[in-house]
């Protein structure tokens, strides 16, 4: 597939996908959404983190960029814990940013590709993010090219977040998720000058909805994602290791970028 081909494909697929423009539609497609909800509570999470060690503060300006930002929950996010801060969102999802003018008419959002954006006023921002996006991307040019437009949009000390799932090889699991290899990675990364200040798990193993052993899954689900939610973030700060069985989305790590 080619990068516009691509670039359609992604447009049709998101622009029908929004329906209700809720959690499950741009969080995970299969989980309810009380289990969303808790997913990106983790999210918001390592996030915080992620900015916390960058310096960047609740009570002082700073501009962040959100490419692929989706129905606005890190539009909310950034009006909620970080007021002073200047938030712009970015979905090549028309149907998506439509609806984003609608329900909060006080920031900035734009409908294009990561692929080809040009910030209309020329800014660069404090911040780049991109969560749950490049690997959405299948054609592997398109998505280096959506990573360096990225890059290109941070300010000199500013830093760039991605997310990125931990694989050995690279891995298209289905018509529409393709995760690339730590070789990968390392070789787009240094080819556009960044290095990795940071690489932050985000799960113990929520995505996957619980554990593997089907009887203590059965068991723990029934009694709710709120205990579920609890396992998991108990685990996570305990720092237990991984089940090897947790799937590759409870594998997506929190990776800062920042120029070398
Ligand atoms: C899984 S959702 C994640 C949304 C948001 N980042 C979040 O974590 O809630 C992926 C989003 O990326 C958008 N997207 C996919 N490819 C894109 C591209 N090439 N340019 C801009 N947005 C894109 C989709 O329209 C969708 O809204």
């Amino acid at each position: 597939m080619n990068e516009v081909s691509d670039a359609v494909r992604l447009r049709e697929f998101w622009d029908t996908r929004y329906a209700n423009f809720d959690l499950s539609e741009s969080g995970w497609m299969n989980a309810a959404a009380g289990l969303n909800e808790r997913i990106y509570a983790c999210k918001a999470q390592a996030l915080r983190k992620a900015i916390a060690a960058l310096g960047l503060r609740r009570d002082r300006p700073w501009s962040v960029l959100d490419g692929g930002c989706g129905q606005g929950y890190f539009a909310r996010f950034y009006r909620e814990a970080f007021p002073a801060a200047t938030y712009v969102g970015v979905d090549i999802s028309q149907r998506a940013v439509d609806h984003l003018h609608r329900a909060i008419p006080d920031v900035e959002f734009h409908a294009a590709d990561l692929c080809s954006w040009h910030d209309p006023r020329g800014r660069t921002f404090d911040l780049v993010q991109s969560l749950e996006v490049l690997h959405l991307i299948l054609d592997d040019d398109a998505m280096a090219r959506a990573l360096a437009r990225l890059a290109g949009l941070v300010a000199p000390a500013g830093a760039l977040l991605v997310t990125a799932a931990s694989v050995d090889n690279t891995a298209q699991r289905s018509n529409y998720l393709r995760h690339r290899s730590a070789a990968f990675w390392n070789r787009t990364i240094a080819s556009l000058g960044l290095r990795v200040a940071a690489s932050r798990p985000i799960y113990y193993w929520l995505p996957a909805g619980g554990p593997a052993n089907k009887y203590l899954r059965y068991g723990l689900t029934r009694l709710g994602t709120r205990v579920l939610y609890v396992l998991d973030r108990s685990a996570f700060h305990l720092g237990l290791p991984q089940p090897a069985t947790v799937g590759v989305d409870s594998r997506m790590r929190l990776v800062t970028l920042q120029r070398v």
